[in-house]
């Protein structure tokens, strides 16, 4: 099938929060936008919503569990068919915390966490490379955390598969350079969606929820924009940008953590949590 002129985004987890603001940025920047997730009447929603405001055409979706490789597979080769076989940027973004000291967490839901928040990275990634390779200029953004800054208690589970989210961003960020699909993450402080709902934490109390799901589609529509002229000329001297920090609050906490040995890292975030 012929690719279209229009660049394509698929975006996991895109029926609600973050991945639903991204769908939307994109959407109204004339992309065309692949909605996914498990909950099917949020995507059916979600793509009605998009075509009322963008356009017939402008969205299409499906059902996708991303621990579920086949499921992987079926929506991409769905969209594919749509984009004329072109994936421009997958954005990983489905995820689940559960908070609560780690003991009090039932063992189940530490399991699915990972499951989810890395698992689904992983299987995304993968199903998705021959659609990134045969595309040019592909970009792969991942959704990370602050959490991956430094260990976070109540969280424990979550930070954890956040820092494996930013190992695995950095290791395909070089591997997949040379074939010509750049590898990104962002990394919010705590952003106001569902996911905190039931999910009370002294860190988020004492930070604050500062971000909007438009903050953090911003910050992704801003890091997927192809580099200016200056940008290229400085991108061959400069090292690439791999993580970028949503809001003030992660920047200087990205920034103290690269900074100060990493006792003092500990000391904050002891800080940050009363613990
Ligand atoms: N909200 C925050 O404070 C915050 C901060 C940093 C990073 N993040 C990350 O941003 C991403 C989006 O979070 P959000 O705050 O928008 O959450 P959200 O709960 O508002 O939305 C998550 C979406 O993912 C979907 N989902 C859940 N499990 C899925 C699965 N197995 N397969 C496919 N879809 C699934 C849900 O149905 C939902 O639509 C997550 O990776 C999260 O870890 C969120």
């Amino acid at each position: 099938m012929p690719a279209t002129s229009r660049p394509a985004i698929l975006v996991s987890g895109s029926a609600a929060g973050i991945g639903r603001a991204t769908v939307e940025r994109f959407a109204a920047a004339g992309w065309l936008v692949g909605v996914y997730d498990v909950d099917v009447p949020g995507v059916e929603r979600a793509v009605a919503e998009l075509e009322d405001v963008h356009g017939a055409g402008a969205a299409v979706g499906g059902a996708l569990d991303v621990t579920d490789v086949e499921q992987w597979h079926r929506a991409l080769a769905e969209f594919a068919e749509v984009s004329g076989g072109r994936l421009d940027l997958l954005v990983n973004n489905a995820g689940i915390l559960r908070a609560g000291r780690f003991a009090d967490v039932p063992l189940a839901a530490h399991h699915l966490t990972i499951e989810i928040n890395v698992g689904g990275v992983v299987n995304g990634c993968h199903a998705a490379y021959p659609y990134l390779k045969a595309t040019p200029g592909a970009q792969v953004i991942n959704l990370c955390s602050a959490s991956a800054i430094y260990g976070q208690p109540e969280i424990a589970s979550y930070s954890a598969s956040k820092f494996a989210v930013r190992g695995l961003t950095e290791a395909l960020e070089l591997e997949w350079r040379k074939e010509g699909i750049r590898v990104q993450a962002v990394w919010p402080l705590w952003v106001n969606t569902a996911l905190l709902e039931g999910n009370d934490t002294t860190s988020a109390s004492t930070m604050g929820v500062r971000l909007t799901v438009e903050d953090v589609a911003e910050q992704i529509f801003d890091i997927a924009k192809p580099p200016s002229l200056v940008g290229r000329a400085l991108g061959r001297v400069a090292p690439a940008r791999v993580h970028t920090a949503v809001g003030l609050p992660a920047k200087a906490l990205a920034l103290t953590a690269d900074l100060v040995p990493s006792f003092l890292s500990r000391e904050v975030n002891k800080r940050i949590n009363h613990s």
